[in-house]
């Protein structure tokens, strides 16, 4: 495995804003996007059940549409792709068994092997602890699969904005989402910087490093 050298993985993390105006005459690459792609498929989630579903938008009179229901914000009609992420409200027993299904095939295991699994997974999803939360749980699941998208990215020279400046419902109206069971929390926008955008130079804001970290 391949690693790079941390100054270069901090100057592109340095590099990363989050872009307001992107320069919508610059599409990204097919292979790129398709590497984008894999970094939303590859991100961890809790137990690994991934509730969550992604709906990748490229059409203009979409994005168009998409820009309405966020505050007109120009990102959603400049960007090259917009990824919407949208939480599964509920998880299921047949939601853990399409999963448990789903390793059986990969590790050509058998679905009785993973009962333990299946059962700890039923145990805090169904009836239990994370059932009233799931929806929120759900939705934290989603927002790792943003920050792996959002890091690749940058190490990719792709500029991106994560947003959530947009109505949800209407959101879920536009793509088609409402009462399917999953519902828009995020949303990120991706493509390449515009020289217009007067965000790209401006000096990051963060609080120092000692106020954020405790060492023990
Ligand atoms: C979850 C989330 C939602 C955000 N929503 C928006 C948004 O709707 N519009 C926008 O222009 N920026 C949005 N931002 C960008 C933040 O304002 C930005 O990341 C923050 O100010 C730090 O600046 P930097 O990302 O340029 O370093 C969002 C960021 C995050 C992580």
């Amino acid at each position: 495995m391949d690693t790079i050298a941390p100054e270069t993985l901090i100057s592109h993390l340095e590099w990363r804003y989050a872009t307001k105006r992107f320069d919508p005459g610059q599409k990204i690459p097919d292979a790129t996007w398709r590497t984008l792609e894999d970094t939303l498929v590859l991100a961890p989630s809790s137990f690994g059940l991934q509730p969550f579903k992604l709906v990748v938008v490229t059409d203009p009179a979409l994005k168009a549409k998409l820009r309405l229901a966020s505050w007109d914000q120009p990102q959603l009609t400049e960007c090259s792709h917009a990824v919407i992420f949208a939480r599964r409200q509920k998880t299921t027993e047949a939601d853990i068994d399409r999963f448990v299904a789903r390793i059986a095939e990969v590790r050509g295991v058998t679905k009785e092997s993973l009962a333990a699994y299946r059962g700890y997974m039923t145990g805090a999803l169904v009836g239990g602890p994370l059932e009233p939360i799931a929806d929120l749980w759900a939705a934290r699941q989603a927002y790792i699969a943003l920050g792996a998208f959002l890091t690749s990215a940058a190490l990719l020279g792709v500029d991106t904005c994560p947003m959530e400046g947009f109505v949800p419902d209407k959101v879920d109206e536009v793509l088609g989402l409402t009462g399917t069971g999953f519902g828009s929390v995020v949303i990120a926008t991706a493509g390449y910087r515009s020289a217009e955008d007067k965000y790209a130079s401006l000096a990051k804001v963060r609080f120092p490093k000692e106020t954020l970290i405790d060492r023990r």
